[in-house]
């Protein structure tokens, strides 16, 4: 019975009573706080891979991932508002259609989160590289992705060494290091408890605005009418297969929601930060990609007329051949999209800035997600559903030490040998599962629970929850194949793991709904990096 276990309400909120964190986060810190986890590897990065899936189409996939996380938006601050405690949609769904369910949500976000971070990291690595090429200093291409080790796997599995296969592995890399240096630094953060506060978020934010803002302004006075054309290279498909794709550009809104139990007046701030931050971002994505579009194109790569991958070893050695013939490297074949426009267009010092204010800035987005997954983790731990001793807090720092290190080896092995847009559309799947289930919930617990106080309602329930239930049911269709298969091999996983260990233990299913007294079983809010 799928509602059988469900965690009540009056308890969750009790126990974030019990807790009493110091509420200290506005309206403005909140949007701030949503723009620092949103803005990253997306558009610094996936603006190429949406190029090659869309072409210019790839503005209307800009709106509508964004209109799918609005919707979704909505639902969640309805959500938020009602039970401002941490665990995001995890601790929704357990109050709401159940442990299962729940747990399914929670797995899931581990894979939002967990591998969100490897995609962000990997983004890092590209600007980090980047820059050092700048500078002069070359770091040798073997250890800066793994497009050659790709190659040789597609082989492996079958698939015809041609061309491009050939030329990946002839210049390709076999491990990405520095994507796993900035997670191993972004671990030992969190280990020894600092998180960010609300000031070097605040700086941070402030560095990427001011980059995009830069692009912007240099990129669409050269903007030129011809390089639209034509809009939809690869039609309608390829539209809404950019979307499911650069989805990933919005994701981190809801870290808004996981910070409702430090917010004043969650009930009012919680929805103007998670939709304040949304809209702010949708703009700027909009802008800032018209102008890489108008300024150098981004038609498809295409190989015997085939558009091929983004991410996949053909498109890296379809790229190499192209820049080794001396044309300048279209966009859809940039690791750093943005800079490699200003770059073209003769910004060269300007793209610099870009290049640095990304590798400033992405490791703040990379420690959110790492942050957001322990949490996670550690509030399913705290109903029993996971080990204690995975959840067990550090002597000294007070923090999750282990599951944060457990975390940290899967992040950086995931960053090692995959590429960001095959790791950005796993963790996409994640997201819009939780997504899904967030929608789903809002509309059971209308039912369920009419009485119950709703500080924010989200209007038109009955339109806006099913759309987010399309639009995230759409999305998920449209990624590719292997990042469909990812979820449900994933839930399989995390099926197997919920009736061999989870179900007997669960604190719900014993009769025990707060366990939250016991301070070994609480870490203290990190100390921030200020
Ligand atoms: N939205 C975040 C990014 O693009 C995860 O990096």
């Amino acid at each position: 019975m799928i509602f059988g276990r469900v965690k009540p309400l009056d308890a969750i909120l009790a126990t974030a009573e019990k807790r009493g964190l110091h509420r200290s986060l506005g309206a403005f810190q909140l949007t701030m706080l949503g723009i620092g986890a949103v803005i990253g590897t997306g558009i610094f990065v996936l603006t190429s891979e949406a190029a090659q899936k869309a072409g210019p189409g790839m503005l209307l996939s800009f709106v509508v991932a964004g209109f799918v996380c609005a919707v979704a938006a909505l639902c969640y601050s309805e959500l938020a508002s009602m039970v401002p405690v941490s665990g995001s949609a995890y601790t929704y769904s357990y109050a709401v259609v159940g442990e299962i369910l729940a747990w399914m949500v929670g797995w899931a976000l581990i894979l939002e989160y967990a591998v969100g971070a490897s995609a962000v990291a990997v983004g890092w690595s590209n600007h980090a590289v980047g820059l050092l090429r700048g500078l002069g200093v070359a770091f040798p291409a073997s250890i800066s992705n793994a497009d050659a080790l790709m190659a040789h796997m597609q082989i492996a599995f079958g698939a015809t060494p041609n061309v491009d296969l050939q030329t990946a592995m002839a210049v390709g890399g076999w491990v990405n290091v520095p994507a796993v240096i900035v997670v191993g630094f972004v671990t030992w953060l969190l280990i020894i408890g600092t998180t960010e506060s609300a000031r070097v978020n605040s700086v941070l934010v402030l560095i990427k605005i001011a980059a995009l803002t830069a692009f912007v302004a240099l990129t669409i006075p050269v903007a030129k009418a011809t390089n639209f054309d034509p809009f939809l290279p690869t039609g309608g498909v390829g539209v809404f297969g950019a979307a499911a794709s650069i989805f990933f550009a919005y994701v981190g809104f809801d870290a808004v929601s996981t910070a409702a139990e430090e917010t004043k007046n969650p009930q009012r701030n919680v929805p103007i930060g998670l939709i304040g931050s949304l809209v702010i971002c949708t703009i700027f994505y909009l802008l800032v990609a018209s102008g890489a579009i108008g300024a150098i194109g981004a038609q498809p790569v295409t190989t015997a007329g085939q558009v091929l991958a983004p991410g996949s070893a053909e498109m890296a050695g379809r790229c190499a051949s192209i820049v080794a013939t001396g044309v300048t490297e279209p966009l859809v074949c940039s690791k750093e999209a943005l800079v490699h426009v200003l770059d073209t267009i003769g910004w060269p010092a300007i793209g610099r800035l870009v290049g640095l204010a990304a590798v400033l800035a992405l490791p703040s987005v990379v420690l959110m997600m790492m942050f957001g997954q322990t949490r996670i983790f550690f509030t399913m731990a705290r109903d029993g559903l996971l080990p204690e001793k995975l959840a067990s807090v550090h002597p000294k720092f007070r923090t999750p030490h282990v599951v944060t290190v457990v975390t940290g080896i899967a992040a950086a092995i995931a960053a090692a040998v995959l590429p960001v847009g095959k790791l950005a559309d796993y963790s996409n799947a994640g997201t819009l599962f939780a997504f899904f289930m967030v929608a789903v919930s809002v509309m059971v617990l209308r039912k369920t629970d009419p009485g119950r106080k709703r500080p924010f309602r989200t209007p038109a329930v009955y339109i806006v929850a099913p759309l987010a239930i399309i639009g995230c049911v759409g999305l998920y269709l449209s990624l590719p194949l292997t990042a469909k298969l990812v979820l449900p091999i994933w839930g399989l996983i995390g099926l197997v793991i919920y009736f061999g260990y989870s179900r007997s233990r669960s604190y719900v299913g014993r009769g025990i709904f707060d366990t939250v007294d016991d301070p070994a079983m609480q870490p203290e809010r990190a100390k921030p990096l200020d």
